[in-house]
């Protein structure tokens, strides 16, 4: 698919002048609704850690990747404010979404307690991923404030997915490999689906005009490969999942 615009092609007064087809708006200002509400859930999730985990240990990093993805959510949805779009606003366009099997992993960690092993499967599901998103898709967006904000982002999700790493490398001495391969199987396919569906239109409007980089299946193909090298060195178990979207354990 070849993307009809370059990288950091248009900022918002090319969106409010007119110089930009209507479409482009509406497919990115549904993008970056999706992005923020992400961020905000997984700040959300972060709070709840920092309410329930004593371990002295984790609770600086609890409390600097909250501080971090308040920030990320607040970056976008300032995106959003620029082009007209309160965050209210962008939240109800989200609500049939919210519902869908993408964002299972990020409302899970948002609405259920949070234990140390839960903020590994967290991290696991949604700062590897995130990365990978910002990483590959936004940061060579044609919205040149959302490739901005990315860059931004992306340098703080790399800490977030090395804490992510280190623990599970040691979470089999922590909690016992039979605790962390459930923990695995539970919230595998939530975070596989955190991509969302292969080959949607939406998908295909974002690669046309330059808003994605790679459909929702590569990336989601590149984040299993990733943690699996990763389980497996860690002597865990890699889950086996369904084939189509939305996966679940096969
Ligand atoms: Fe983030
Ligand atoms: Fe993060």
């Amino acid at each position: 698919m070849k993307r009809q615009f370059a990288i950091a092609a248009f900022e918002a007064a090319d969106l409010l002048e007119g110089r930009v087809e209507p479409r482009y708006a509406k497919v990115l200002t549904r993008l970056l609704a999706a992005h923020a509400i992400a961020e905000k859930l997984t700040a959300e999730g972060y709070a709840r850690a920092l309410e329930s985990i004593g371990d002295a240990a984790l609770r600086p990093t609890i409390t600097r990747n909250l501080a971090e993805e308040r920030k990320h959510a607040r970056l976008v949805y300032q995106i959003l404010d620029q082009l007209g779009i309160n965050e209210a606003h962008a939240d109800r366009s989200m609500i049939t979404a919210l519902k869908s099997a993408s964002f299972a992993a990020p409302r899970r960690f948002a609405e259920h307690p949070v234990g140390p092993l839960e903020l590994l499967m967290a991290s696991l599901s949604l700062d590897m991923t995130g990365l990978l998103m910002v990483g590959v898709n936004y940061r060579d967006s044609s919205y040149a404030p959302h490739a901005r904000a990315a860059e931004i982002i992306l340098a703080e999700e790399e800490d977030h997915e090395l804490f992510a790493a280190t623990e599970l490398h040691d979470a089999a001495a922590r909690f016992g490999a039979a605790s962390v391969n459930a923990a695995l199987r539970d919230w595998l396919p939530c975070a596989v689906n955190f991509f969302g569906p292969p080959g949607s239109g939406f998908t295909f409007d974002c690669l046309r005009y330059g808003l994605k980089a790679r459909d929702n299946a590569e990336l989601a193909e590149l984040y299993l490969t990733m943690l699996e090298r990763r389980v497996l060195q860690a002597g865990l178990a890699m889950p086996r999942l369904t084939p189509d979207y939305p996966h679940a354990i096969a």
